[in-house]
């Protein structure tokens, strides 16, 4: 696989049900991942996309969660970091999902590029 276009993390961290914090994993994550899955075959977008499993994307309140990310081909190493965050902000996060939110997420912004604002966190 080349480059791809966007990675996708899909939270799926497991904390105990009792454990104040939360987690993805009991607010359903792994059919949210499942989701991503079929929604990315059923447009043909594995040699664009990326899916990934991770740990806790340090949005537990807003459970289930998923961050979308776009690599840059160039990153400019030889600049601060700070302006480097500024120019490579290209991370968005997306929480209270559900599996029916999944298509609509996908076709707009993997495929049209428009972040969905609805789920935003
Ligand atoms: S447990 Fe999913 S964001 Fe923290």
């Amino acid at each position: 696989m080349n480059s791809p276009k966007y990675r996708v993390f899909v939270c799926t961290k497991q904390r105990h049900p009792n454990d104040p914090e939360g987690s993805c994993h009991h607010c359903g994550a792994t059919e949210i991942y499942q989701a991503f899955q079929d929604a990315i075959a059923e447009r043909q977008l594995e040699n664009q996309v990326e899916l990934r499993c991770s740990g806790c994307l340090d949005r537990c309140e807003a459970g289930a969660v998923a961050m979308v990310f776009q690599p840059k081909r160039y990153e400019p190493s030889w600049l601060p970091s700070k302006i480097q965050k500024k120019l490579t902000a290209n991370k968005v996060w997306y929480g209270r999902l559900s599996p029916a939110d999944i298509p609509k997420l996908v076709e707009s912004h993997l495929v049209n590029g428009k972040p969905l604002k609805q789920h935003q966190v």
